[in-house]
């Protein structure tokens, strides 16, 4: 049922335009079809992302709430419009990787694809002026983003999401190598999973071949990028046998 009054635009990123609504605990967001990469240095139109990204977010924040994390979603609008809890987003970008790929390879000079030991997080500043730098946990705080206890909980959150999706992708033929969330004080001050997950903030490769069926797609020119973004949403809304 669409019988939201949508107000103002508040706020566009670069996938994303955020609209108010009457209610100020209410957001709506709108899904576009603009893919930027490495900081908008890279710009592009991905025909139909946005619808196909909203019902693989919505899919994947059902799976996680399931088991108990708790996310801004409230319920979608139309194709392209998610009506969501408002939240004050914390500026980091909360990075979970399981095997070596992108800035971690080029970073550490490793080659992508390598399995690590253990889930790693990594935190980013969430500031495109300053091309999101890493933080370490005391610099987080220091610097304001979050409390010490807001980062506890940000590491134990992401390696949940972690497990959650690691299996969820598992079932249905694609390995999560890596991925990025965000995390948002909501007014009561709970700690709400926020914006999207999608195959434009995770990287997937298909179980047995290793095809990237993510973002990459477009970052490094490998074609097939609208097929592949339909192909991660069938397999995201399928129930495996
Ligand atoms: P990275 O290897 O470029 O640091 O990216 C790690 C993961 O985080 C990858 O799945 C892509 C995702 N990501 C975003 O969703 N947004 C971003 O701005 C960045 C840098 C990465
Ligand atoms: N989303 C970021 C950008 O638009 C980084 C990336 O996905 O490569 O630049």
């Amino acid at each position: 049922m669409n019988d939201i009054t949508i107000l103002a635009p508040i706020y566009e990123g670069k996938a994303k335009v955020v609209f108010a609504t009457p209610d100020p605990e209410l957001l709506v967001l709108h899904f576009k079809d603009d893919a930027t990469a490495f900081n908008r240095q890279k710009v592009g139109t991905i025909a139909g992302k946005g619808p196909i990204n909203l019902r693989v977010a919505v899919r994947l924040m059902r799976e996680l709430e399931a088991a108990g994390i708790a996310t801004h979603v409230v319920r979608v609008l139309d194709e392209r419009r998610l009506l969501v809890r408002k939240v004050a987003i914390i500026p980091l970008e909360i990075v979970v990787r399981n095997r070596t790929a992108g800035t971690f390879s080029k970073r550490y000079a490793v080659e992508e694809g390598i399995a690590l030991a253990a889930p790693l997080v990594e935190l980013f500043w969430k500031d495109d002026a300053h091309g999101d730098p890493l933080v370490n946990d005391a610099a987080a705080v220091l610097l304001g983003f979050a409390t010490a206890a807001e980062v506890t909980a940000i590491q134990v959150l992401a390696l949940r999401v972690n497990t959650v999706l690691r299996a969820f992708f598992a079932a249905r033929g694609i390995e999560l190598v890596d991925f990025k969330i965000e995390a948002g004080r909501a007014a009561d001050g709970a700690l709400l999973l926020a914006d999207e997950i999608s195959a434009d903030s995770c990287r997937l490769w298909e179980i047995g071949t290793g095809r990237k069926l993510d973002k990459d797609r477009f970052r490094r020119d490998l074609g097939d990028i609208e097929a592949t973004y339909a192909e991660v949403l069938a397999r995201v809304e399928a129930v495996p046998a």
